[in-house]
């Protein structure tokens, strides 16, 4: 990752490769956010820049500034009025994307300094960091990623070192689900995702625990299974658990690992095909926030389940019309009680959510106070709210809490409802429940209705679809590449910091 230093050396005299600078958006052109750069700001606009969010004006140093160039990007217009909660985090996330621009901008050097933090540094560390981020498993990029970055601040003090230090964690947790999201389907299967994952859980000396399909088979884990069963590559299901002392409260988090999806027998169409290899990205989330978590030290108590299968067709697949088994609990010698709810398959593509019921009956065994389900789960999220804005269910006070912080995170969120008629469309003649309803309107819905059914009474619970939000299959924008974004990860770091108050 490039590296990222403060300072409170003045910017203008600093020998680098660039300085980064912010231009407001003003009525009559781009306008100075930091007055000493008036000048440079004129000269830029001469250049083109706009102050427009997104924008971003490269000119030389010579004659303004000690560095070799001056790199000029966009935050929009001033706020106005008095400023509320969701302002403030409407400004810092401009100044995230106008970091993340900046430093694409920048790639190929090796020394920037940035003035971006002296507006936010949270949000200018993360914004740099994330948009340095590049996945060069299979290909060199063109030009390597910023090395330096040196954040100007007016303070360098422990405060500004800690505030630096929790945003190059956060960061490190979204490049983390980015890079499993990125590898492709053929090199990561179930039980590499549950390798990769216990190496990073174990390194942040977590405990992990791994079921294998014979563990999965004898304590009953039949929806897992049942989706697993076309692939060569077996399932797993993957337990991180973070237990600092005295937590102020048990959370569980769990995701939805499908390390590819064709759809199964009910196979999907050829167009796009390619991109269910981001079918696990609810569970790169979730592993990757356990982790941060810890090395954050957040005082709450946080266990990561990873629900991983490849949804394959073949002779061996399962197939709609069968009848499979939920996780219902174990006896005394781990042996499953067989009273998992059942469920009659009508769609196999609708694998999601029977890999996730059998995740949260486990996860509520732990007694959660909290629950957060992540899920690239229905193409009806993407319909319903494009692929900027994850959709957020569950019950009402922790769903509306985990939507607002998705705003103020820059993740971008919306709360959606449950409502109950659309649970009767999943009644089943033949079984407990089947995975599809017959009416196909409120898809996102009817998905969360599934998950309902299997968190145990009294747990507060969100589950949040990640349809869109997860992959970026357009140009880069903003401190986000293409491929894998990472959302929500962030997102569920400010919830458990939340929690944790
Ligand atoms: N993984 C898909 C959902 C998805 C679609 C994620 C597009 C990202 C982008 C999920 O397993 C799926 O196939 N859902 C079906 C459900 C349907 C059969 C009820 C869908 O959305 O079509
Ligand atoms: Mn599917
Ligand atoms: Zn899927």
């Amino acid at each position: 990752m490039t590296r990222l230093t403060l300072s409170t050396a003045s910017p203008t005299t600093a020998k680098a490769d660039a300085v980064v600078i912010a231009a407001l958006q003003g009525p009559d052109g781009p306008v100075a956010d930091d007055a000493s750069f008036a000048a440079a700001i004129e000269a830029a606009a001469l250049a083109g820049a706009t102050g427009k969010p997104g924008s971003v004006t490269t000119i030389p140093g010579a004659g303004l500034v000690t560095a070799d160039r001056i790199v000029v990007v966009g935050i929009g217009k001033a706020p106005e009025g008095t400023s509320t909660e969701a302002s403030d985090a409407e400004l810092r996330e401009r100044v995230r994307k106008a970091a993340g621009a900046a430093s694409r901008a920048v790639a190929g050097h090796s020394k920037v300094v940035s003035t971006l933090s002296a507006i936010d540094l949270t949000a200018a560390a993360e914004g740099h960091l994330l948009g340095a981020y590049v996945f060069d498993t299979y290909k060199k990029p063109g030009k390597e990623p910023v090395e330096s970055v040196v954040l100007t601040v007016g303070s360098a003090a422990k405060a500004a070192k800690d505030t630096l230090a929790r945003a190059v964690v956060a960061a490190e947790g979204v490049a983390f689900a980015r890079s499993l999201i990125n590898s492709a389907p053929n090199d990561l299967y179930p039980a590499e995702f549950a390798r990769r994952a216990t190496a990073a859980a174990e390194a942040a000396g977590l405990s992990v625990e791994v079921l294998d399909e014979k563990a999965l088979a004898k304590a009953g884990y039949g929806g897992i299974l049942g989706v697993g069963a076309g692939s060569t590559r077996p399932p797993r299901l993957v337990r991180v658990s973070y237990s600092p002392a005295k937590p102020a409260a048990k959370v569980a988090l769990v995701g939805k690992g499908i390390t590819f999806d064709s759809g199964g027998i009910s196979i999907k169409p050829g167009a796009k095909m390619d991109q269910m290899t981001s079918d696990m990205s609810g569970a790169a989330a979730v592993v990757a926030t356990v982790v941060a978590a810890a090395k954050l030290g957040l005082p709450v108590a946080v266990t990561a389940y990873a629900a991983l299968a490849e949804n394959l067709p073949s002779g061996s697949a399962y197939r709609p019309g069968d009848v499979l088994r939920h996780y219902g609990g174990v006896d005394a010698k781990g042996k499953s009680t067989g009273t998992g709810k059942t469920v009659h398959v009508l769609n196999t593509d609708a694998e999601g959510r029977l890999v996730l019921a059998d995740a949260i009956v486990r996860a509520c065994e732990d007694d959660p106070d909290y629950l957060l389900e992540v899920s690239t789960l229905t193409g009806a999220q993407v319909v319903a709210l494009g692929k900027r804005t994850m959709g957020v269910m569950g019950t009402p006070e922790l769903r509306d809490r985990v939507a607002e912080l998705g705003r103020h995170t820059g993740e971008g969120g919306w709360a959606m409802p449950l409502p109950e008629h659309l649970r009767d469309g999943l009644d089943s003649p033949l079984a407990d429940l089947q995975n599809i309803a017959g009416d196909p309107g409120g898809g996102m819905l009817v998905a969360g209705q599934y998950l309902a059914t299997f968190v145990a009474d009294g747990v507060q619970w969100a589950h949040l679809d990640i349809a869109g939000p997860s992959f970026n299959d357009a140009k880069p924008y903003g401190y986000t590449g293409s491929g894998g974004t990472g959302v929500p990860v962030r997102t569920l770091l400010a919830v458990l910091a939340d929690v944790a108050k």
